[in-house]
């Protein structure tokens, strides 16, 4: 079947989507191309997600786009793929914005080169009031690092006597990961055929949903998207408990 935008509109949207943006380098590969080449296409594949997203009543999306693991790559990759952001960010920040975008960079991003990391923070700061497509960039992110420094930050205000030992809960906790106030992903998708979460949002998927496809990142289009949303809200989200 082939899932439509009036198909989807009829029920209710996930609020948060997440997207591991997996297969730039197969897609790559496929066509005897460079893996850099697959990578530029992903960030159009990102472009155009978010403009589908513009078009739905869906409020936060979190994509990964380098892993705390993904340093182990050849240099002159990683260098590509840094100097990709800044390139994504000189062509299209002034018409994210323009959307409503809101930049949200979550991971360490402290180690990313000089350049990048600057123009990630004018990003954040140009965007911070846009409130139309929460953009959750990971960069640098990796879901153990994340909860890691959660308990770290926890830790010291317990010290300092901030908080209480008491205090300590889901919610607390929640609060001191990078996508504190945010809704947990009601819908992890994976793109490229691979069948595991490589170390993305750990705290926060412990509900969600998961939409895998062979589908390689750079090929992944809004019918995609449709058809993924369409299937989660075809779903039975049980929580544990039974059917309603
Ligand atoms: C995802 O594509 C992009 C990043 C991890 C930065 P890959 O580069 O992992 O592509 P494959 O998995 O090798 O096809
Ligand atoms: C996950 O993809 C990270 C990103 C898409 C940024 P990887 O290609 O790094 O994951 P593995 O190595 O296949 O698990
Ligand atoms: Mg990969």
């Amino acid at each position: 079947m082939k899932v439509t935008l009036e198909d989807i509109k009829q029920k209710p949207m996930p609020k948060h989507i997440a997207v591991i943006m997996d297969g730039n380098g197969r897609w790559a590969k496929s066509r005897g191309l460079l893996r850099t080449a697959g990578h530029r296409m992903g960030v159009q594949a990102l472009k155009n997600l978010v403009l589908a997203l513009d078009e739905l009543d869906i409020h936060y999306v979190t994509v990964y786009a380098f892993s705390t693991e993904n340093w182990k790559r050849p240099a002159d990759e990683v260098n590509t793929l840094m100097e990709l952001i800044v390139e994504f960010l000189d062509k299209e920040l002034d018409y994210m914005h323009e959307k409503g975008v809101r930049i949200h960079p979550i991971g360490d991003i402290s180690r990313l080169t000089g350049k990048t990391y600057d123009k990630i923070v004018a990003a954040q700061e140009k965007t911070k009031d846009n409130t139309n497509i929460i953009l959750n960039v990971a960069l640098n992110y990796g879901g153990r690092q994340e909860i890691v420094r959660a308990a770290k930050n926890i830790c010291a205000d317990v010290q300092s006597g901030r908080l209480a030992m008491d205090d300590i809960d889901e919610a607390l906790f929640g609060s001191y990961l990078y996508t504190a106030g945010q809704p947990d992903p009601d819908l992890l998708i994976r793109p490229s055929g691979e069948l595991r979460v490589s170390n993305f949002l750990l705290w926060q998927i412990a509900y969600t949903e998961f939409w895998c496809t062979n589908i390689l990142w750079p090929d992944f289009g809004k019918e995609h998207l449709w058809q993924a949303i369409w299937e989660y809200q075809n779903r039975d989200r049980r929580y544990g408990g039974l059917t309603k």
